[in-house]
């Protein structure tokens, strides 16, 4: 059963995502099963799950990297073909998990690569360099540089990729979606390996992201950082949307706490445990006044 709770009380706003009965099997395995799911305009949603739930493969299933076996996916109304440049074209962009950049290219020509498919100037243009050709140039690394002072990588304009600590790596990839123009951002696990530094700054920047207009969706195992920053969570498991809804119901589900949380979220004790703890203390200071050699 699923338990759908939207936050908003506004009317619905813009779809921008629409996932439709998402499936996908490779051989046997069914690893993303009929799950629905759809984003709104300015909104930031989370997808959460124990490891092997079929998080990225949704996303590939989104991005055209895979056909899903059944289920059809559109982007402001219209069915997306299952192609990934495609699917950037008409304005979803994405990060991956194992992080893709060009590592002997510069920070800068990573994010001019991402800017490829929103630049209209084709290669006899780019080999004759003529005047038409460099002012899109211009262009193209003005945005560019946008997107790496929005980052807070502009610094780093010249260095060359693999060389940017881990942190600024995933950075740098979101510097690179976002260059396409998206309207839609999937992050695959962007605070993966950040401090918490790094990972307060990640949210500060997806807020950002979502201000400036581009919805979000975000696969992340780390739950403060979803639930401080999420509308609306979903909650796969086995390929299979569990429960969606907002943080405070998500992480209030008795099914999300068995199948993936474990723990309520805030790591406070519940009852049982501050029981079990106070009976343990009772029983070690029973034993302590007893013991005359304590
Ligand atoms: N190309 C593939 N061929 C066969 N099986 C695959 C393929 N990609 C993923 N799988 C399987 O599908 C299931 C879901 O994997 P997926 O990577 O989507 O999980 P995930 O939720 O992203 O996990 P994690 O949190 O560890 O990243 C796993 O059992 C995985 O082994
Ligand atoms: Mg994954």
């Amino acid at each position: 059963m699923t338990t759908d709770t939207t936050t908003s009380q506004a009317p619905a706003r813009d779809t921008v995502l629409d996932a439709t009965g998402v499936t996908m099997r490779f051989g046997g395995l069914t690893a993303v099963s009929d799950v629905d799911l759809t984003v709104g305009g300015g909104e930031i949603v989370g997808l959460i799950g124990p490891n092997g739930a079929g998080k990225t493969t949704f996303f590939n299933c989104l991005t055209g990297l895979y056909i899903p076996t059944e289920g059809t996916v559109s982007y402001r109304g219209k069915v997306l073909p299952h192609r990934s440049h495609l699917v950037t074209q008409a304005g979803i962009a994405r990060t991956f998990q194992n992080i893709r950049l060009f590592p002997n290219m510069t920070v800068l020509e990573n994010v001019l690569v991402g800017r490829h498919t929103r630049t209209k100037e084709g290669l006899v243009a780019a080999l004759l360099r003529g005047p038409r050709f460099k002012k899109a140039e211009r262009e193209s690394e003005d945005r560019a540089m946008e997107l790496l002072e929005f980052t807070g990588l502009a610094a780093k304009r010249d260095h060359i990729a693999r060389n940017l600590p881990y942190g600024e790596q995933r950075k740098l990839e979101i510097a690179r979606a976002l260059a396409s123009d998206p309207g839609l951002l999937l992050l695959d696990e962007p605070t993966a390996g950040m401090n918490p530094q790094e990972t307060r700054a990640t949210q500060d920047l997806v807020f950002a992201i979502r201000d400036q207009g581009t919805a979000v969706l975000v696969i992340e195992h780390d739950m403060r950082f979803i639930f401080n920053l999420c509308d609306r969570v979903a909650v796969l498991v086995q390929g299979r949307k569990l429960v969606e809804g907002t943080p405070a119901v998500v992480q209030g589900d008795e099914r999300v706490i068995a199948a993936y949380l474990g723990t309520p979220f805030e790591g406070e004790p519940g009852e049982e445990e501050l029981a079990e703890v106070e009976a343990a203390e009772a029983h070690s200071t029973a034993r302590t006044e007893g013991d005359d050699t304590a």
